[in-house]
């Protein structure tokens, strides 16, 4: 679904979230549901980009319960900076739901090499002022 992202061996991927976590600009939560590790949800500064963007990842099994819209909504009580910003590909209809659902807006498109399709990737870009 996600189409901006690396597949990574468990060593790369805990290097990688090392970085994020000692990185100051990055605000990230763990999503719990039950007690239970679901997913994150985090806001980070990508330079090239016009402000910071919410991004997140639930776990499979844990799809379609309404949990990454409570927990993004949750999330937004909290990183109050506005804009915000988001950016899903535009066949990720799950995400532009919960980004919808949550009063983000459609700003814009760009588009991407996807290393992890192999492929040029249309997105939509997406703002919350509120
Ligand atoms: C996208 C993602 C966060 C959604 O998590 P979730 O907890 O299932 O989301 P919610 O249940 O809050 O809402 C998802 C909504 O999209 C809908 N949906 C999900 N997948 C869909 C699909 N392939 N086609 C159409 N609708 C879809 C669900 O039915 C639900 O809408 P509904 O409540 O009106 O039925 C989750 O699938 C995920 O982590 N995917 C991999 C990472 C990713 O894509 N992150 C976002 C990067 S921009």
């Amino acid at each position: 679904m996600a189409a901006f992202t690396v597949v990574r061996d468990n060593a790369a991927s805990l290097a990688h979230w090392r970085r994020i976590l000692d990185d100051p600009t990055t605000t990230i939560r763990t999503v719990t549901v039950g007690g239970e590790i679901a997913g994150s949800v985090s806001c980070y500064v990508d330079e090239e980009f016009a402000g910071p963007e919410v991004t997140y990842w639930i776990g499979r099994e844990f799809w379609g319960r309404g949990i990454a819209t409570a927990a993004l909504r949750e999330f937004l009580r909290y990183v109050t900076t506005r804009p915000l910003y988001a950016r899903a590909a535009k066949d990720n209809t799950g995400s532009l739901r919960v980004l919808d659902r949550c009063g983000f807006v459609i700003t814009g498109e760009d588009q991407g090499h996807s290393d992890i399709r192999g492929c040029e990737v249309e997105e939509l870009i997406l703002e919350l002022t509120t």
